[in-house]
């Protein structure tokens, strides 16, 4: 049975793209604003809606950013991982370009939580909800997101942004015109999720 309602929705969840460059073309305050008022009509545990969002449009903090996430990674792959001085060149150059291409974007929003809420335990959970309608808003508006986990290290992003140990950091993410939008990339087919009634 046709559904406006559902083909809609439909085309702006499979419209929506991981993003990993983007055009310097503004994103005006509105827009942002919009993003965020579907993100926090997101379902939360106990309606706490524990969120914080975080919006970054100063490019000398984005530069900081850039440096100190590049910083950490590296430090991490020399002392963790105990990589050679050749790969930990190979890795800095691929982690810079990705971190250009993250920041290239005019925008960028940290979704935070609460860890004194009183349903913290479910936090992330809270968050992760809040950052899908994120996603899914400014896809319709027409921008590109990232559900940013570690590609730019959550340290790096507390030091940055003077984060309180207050709250836990559940994304970061670019916002922008894409520069192009990428392919999408191959869906497992329904059948293959689907489980009726129990296990076998
Ligand atoms: C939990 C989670 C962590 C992710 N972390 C990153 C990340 O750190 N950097 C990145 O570029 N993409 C990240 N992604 C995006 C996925 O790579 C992407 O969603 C997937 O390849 C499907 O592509 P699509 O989002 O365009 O449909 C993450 C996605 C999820 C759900």
């Amino acid at each position: 049975m046709p559904n406006k309602t559902y083909d809609a929705l439909r085309q702006v969840i499979e419209g929506r793209r991981t993003v990993r460059r983007y055009t310097d073309a503004p994103v005006p305050e509105d827009d942002v604003r919009r993003i965020l008022d579907a993100a926090r009509y997101a379902p939360s545990s106990g309606n706490e809606q524990p969120w914080k969002f975080l919006v970054v449009r100063d490019r000398k903090r984005m530069d900081e950013l850039r440096d100190a996430a590049v910083r950490v990674t590296l430090d991490y792959c020399r002392t963790k991982l105990g990589m050679t001085a050749e790969q930990i060149e190979e890795q800095r150059r691929t982690h810079t370009e990705y971190i250009a291409g993250c920041l290239s974007a005019p925008v960028l929003v940290a979704i935070l939580v609460d860890k004194q809420a009183k349903w913290a335990r479910y936090s992330r959970h809270d968050g992760a909800l809040a950052a899908a309608n994120l996603m899914l808003a400014a896809r319709a508006l027409g921008y590109g997101t990232i559900y940013g986990t570690d590609g730019i290290p959550e340290t790096a992003v507390r030091e940055v942004f003077s984060i309180p140990e207050r709250y836990e950091f559940v994304i970061l993410t670019p916002v922008g015109i894409p520069e192009s939008w990428p392919e999408p990339p191959e869906r497992k087919d329904l059948e293959s999720f689907l489980v009726y009634e129990r296990f076998e």
